[in-house]
């Protein structure tokens, strides 16, 4: 079999109408993503973020574990309904807001799609939008976090 020489599409329409091409980043975090969470669906977090795509119907969880005495995020889980992108750029997201100690919750809630699309290497144009839909579950889990935290000192 042909190894890809990476300008031929990965993924083709049904209709034959339209054709992507994933670079080997995103192909590795959509085989092997990072702290997706499959089987626990008691997982305990300090906060959680559900968020759905009105672009495409699809949905995401996010689950954020923080240490209290420094607001960083020393865990981050995740799961889908959502397509290869969404998957990549998710899993991508999980890993940057947990690596070299963890984001704060300042650095969490400011992280953006590009930033994301940039350590991906970038998605197709038409794909922008998956790329959001894990970022907005993490910004969702960060408020519930803080919502829940202002709860307990009440
Ligand atoms: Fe729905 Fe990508 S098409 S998340």
């Amino acid at each position: 079999m042909k190894e890809n020489d990476h300008t031929t599409p990965d993924v083709t329409s049904c209709s034959g109408t339209a054709s992507w091409l994933y670079n080997d980043i995103v192909k590795d975090h959509f085989f092997n993503p990072r702290n997706i969470l499959i089987d626990d669906a008691s997982h305990e977090s300090d906060g959680v973020g559900v968020v759905g795509s009105p672009a495409c119907g699809d949905m995401m969880v996010v689950w954020i574990t923080v240490d209290e005495s420094t607001k960083t995020i020393i865990d981050c889980k995740w799961r889908t309904f959502g397509c290869a992108s969404a998957i990549a750029s998710t899993s991508m997201m999980s890993l940057m807001v947990t690596e070299n100690g963890g984001m704060t919750l300042h650095e969490a809630k400011h992280l953006t799609p590009e930033a994301i699309l940039e350590r991906l290497g970038g998605l197709p144009d038409r794909k922008y939008h998956c790329s959001v839909l894990g970022h907005h579950a993490l910004r969702e889990a960060v408020l519930d976090f803080e919502k829940n935290l202002s709860q307990e000192t009440v």
